[in-house]
């Protein structure tokens, strides 16, 4: 027998109900059963996640047509911590010992509906409440830079941002948020208060949000293909990590980075459980906050270098972006050395790519230039890329000495919401000509590898962010703030904007796009939905895999040789994620779970 103990009480109606027995032994341990409720009905669709482990793995499935759940190769651990879920029903969460070696342990749930709308309100993704405040602010130009301004670090909308504060309060929350980055104009910051108070006001927004929650249509199942999906939840950090970029390596991990506290990780997904390493990155005397140390930082963050973006050349070396401490970094994975390299000119390294001849080609996003250091040689070359007018360029020389000074020239703790043009993405053409995104300004931009000439485009929608070329050549750009996702011919510079499902509400904000090296799938953060978006490209179909955690703020993607799709939960501060702890997630969309 493999009995289940440590019952919370609440829960004993559930185990009443729940089959425990042997199976005949399968290849793996694992769980199956069938979740059901009112006696019978299968409840379609529902997640059931199994949490064992520390630091903790988390796997989801999703319950099929008819109820029935099957989870397989999991570890013979002590216990399991199992979760169900579905928007509209009370989660039901037990503790289950594990199945030994081989066997697979049956296991049933019951669930009961929510009686109280606005406990099912409170299931929604943030998006659904963030819907609510967007409509309230008309002026597009400042509904713009709402999204822009408010939803980079964390989600909007979600239970810890939609609290209700007096107008003190408010302007504390909006003196903290500009001091660590997220500046607003004046007329918004005076506009806010009283929209999200109308927005979030329970007495309308819940009626709003759950219409018709007790019938059938309501929050419908995901689809039999997202069904088929295993999703992989992995613990990394703690509750002041922000776990920023990652990325897939060809030895089969993945790495991640920790901009709070200058950490690169690793983890290993073929060691059960993941087998995670720490590499804490030396902060070769440079003072928390950073070489150009300003404003605030995520709080109990101990970040002197702020790790950002990280990328492998050839030899398998990972690049590394410090964005605060204004360097590049080396990650030998033999040696498990760095080795840093300064940048003198320009400020806040940011996104960054390698070319076919080993040069790496960074943003850096605060003072306007796009660098590239040649891996070889140890060549650095920081390329000035176009201001927006006379005095804007007069502003970004003189950066430096503002930033030393702590504050903008108008008092305004850092500036209004587009005093930086911020240039942002950046990705390489398969005939080596670099493109980068200015994300405040609304362009793109083309360098010419060898004479460094740079063009400049604008995008016919607000706020280009992270963007990629797919295998023919065709570059992706998603609209942060512009509810889509868009292509450009380089040849015959033409856009193509794709709006993004209705679903989404217009309240998601696309921070990153990766096309799958294998089939051109074009795979998009749904950083305010809890969701990996995919979209093909030959059915133009878009698919919204929705991830298990409440407050999943995904930042970056890459892919697994194995065909996985790799992000992380990233919302800063993590502590607003549901548990508190940041993860490393694993979508395999076919199934397949190691
Ligand atoms: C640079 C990152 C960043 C940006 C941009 C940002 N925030 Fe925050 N936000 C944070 C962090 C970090 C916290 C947690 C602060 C704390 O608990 O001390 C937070 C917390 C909050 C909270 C919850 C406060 C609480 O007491 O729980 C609200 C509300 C909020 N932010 C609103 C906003 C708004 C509105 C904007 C746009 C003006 C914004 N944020 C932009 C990082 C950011």
């Amino acid at each position: 027998m493999h009995p289940i103990h440590s019952l919370p009480k609440a829960l004993i109606a559930v185990l009443l109900s729940a089959t425990v027995l042997l199976v005949e032994p399968a290849n793996a341990a694992g769980f199956k059963g069938k979740v059901i409720a009112n006696g019978e009905t299968p409840v379609v669709g529902a997640m059931v996640t199994f949490r064992f482990g520390a630091p903790f793995q988390e796997r989801t499935i999703f319950s099929a047509d008819d109820g029935s759940y099957q989870v397989d190769g999991l570890p013979a651990v002590t216990e399991y911590k199992i979760r169900v879920r579905r928007i509209g029903w009370q989660d039901v969460r037990i503790t289950a010992m594990s199945p030994a070696e081989g066997d697979q342990v049956e296991l049933d749930f019951t669930l009961e509906r929510h009686t109280d709308a606005a406990k099912v309100a409170a299931q929604l993704p943030a998006n659904h409440w963030y819907a609510l405040l967007l409509e309230q602010i008309e002026d597009s130009r400042l509904n713009e830079q709402m999204m822009r301004q408010c939803t980079y670090c964390h989600q909007q909308g979600s239970a810890h941002t939609r609290v209700k504060r007096d107008a003190q309060e408010w302007e504390k929350v909006f003196s903290l948020m500009a001091r660590m980055g997220g500046t607003i104009d004046v007329e918004l910051r005076q506009i806010l208060p009283a929209i999200f108070d109308r927005a979030y006001d329970p007495a309308t927004a819940i009626p709003r949000l759950t219409e018709g929650w007790q019938e059938p249509g309501y929050m419908p199942p995901p689809n039999a293909e997202i069904r088929q999906a295993v999703i992989d939840e992995y613990e990394l950090g703690s509750r002041s990590s922000m776990q920023h970029d990652m990325m897939m390596h060809p030895n089969g991990s993945a790495y991640s980075v920790d901009m709070a506290n200058d950490v690169l990780y690793r983890l290993d997904p073929s060691i059960p459980g993941g087998g995670r390493t720490a590499y804490p990155i030396p902060k070769d005397g440079i003072p928390m906050g950073g070489e150009k140390a300003s404003g605030a930082q995520v709080p109990n963050a101990t970040a002197a270098l702020g790790p950002h973006s990280l990328q492998t050349t050839a030899n398998g070396d990972i690049w590394i972006t410090l964005a605060l401490g204004n360097k590049l970094t080396k990650f030998d994975i033999q040696t498990e050395e760095f080795v840093h390299f300064d940048l003198p000119d320009g400020i806040y390294p940011h996104t960054l790519r390698v070319d076919d001849e080993q040069r790496v080609w960074y943003t850096l996003s605060v003072s306007n230039h796009v660098g590239v250091f040649n891996t070889l040689t140890g060549k650095n070359v920081e390329i000035r890329v176009p201001a927006r007018s006379f005095g804007e360029a007069v502003l970004l020389r003189l950066l430096p000495l503002i930033i030393e000074w702590g504050a903008m020239p108008d008092g305004s703790e850092g500036g209004n919401g587009d005093s930086l043009p911020v240039p942002y993405g950046i990705d390489i053409a398969p005939d080596g000509g670099v493109w980068f995104s200015q994300l405040n300004a609304h362009k793109i931009g083309h360098i010419d590898p060898q004479t460094h000439e740079v063009t400049m485009i604008d995008t016919p929608f607000s706020a280009p962010r992270r963007m990629r070329f797919d295998s023919k050549g065709v570059l992706w750009i998603p609209g942060f703030t512009s509810n889509l996702i868009a292509t450009f011919d380089t040849k015959t510079r033409e856009f193509r904007q794709i709006e993004l499902p209705a679903e989404l509400k217009g309240a998601d904000t696309p921070y990153t796009l990766s096309i799958d090296p294998r089939n051109d799938d074009v795979w998009i953060c749904g950083a305010n939905s809890d969701s990996l978006i995919r979209y093909v490209q030959n059915t133009g179909e878009f698919t919204i895999f929705p991830l298990p955690t409440q407050v999943t703020y995904t930042r970056d993607i890459d892919f697994g040789a194995d065909g996985s799709v790799w992000t992380s939960n990233s919302n800063a501060p993590a502590w607003q994620i549901e548990t508190g702890i940041p993860r490393l997630i694993r979508l395999n969309v076919d199934g397949t779970g190691s």
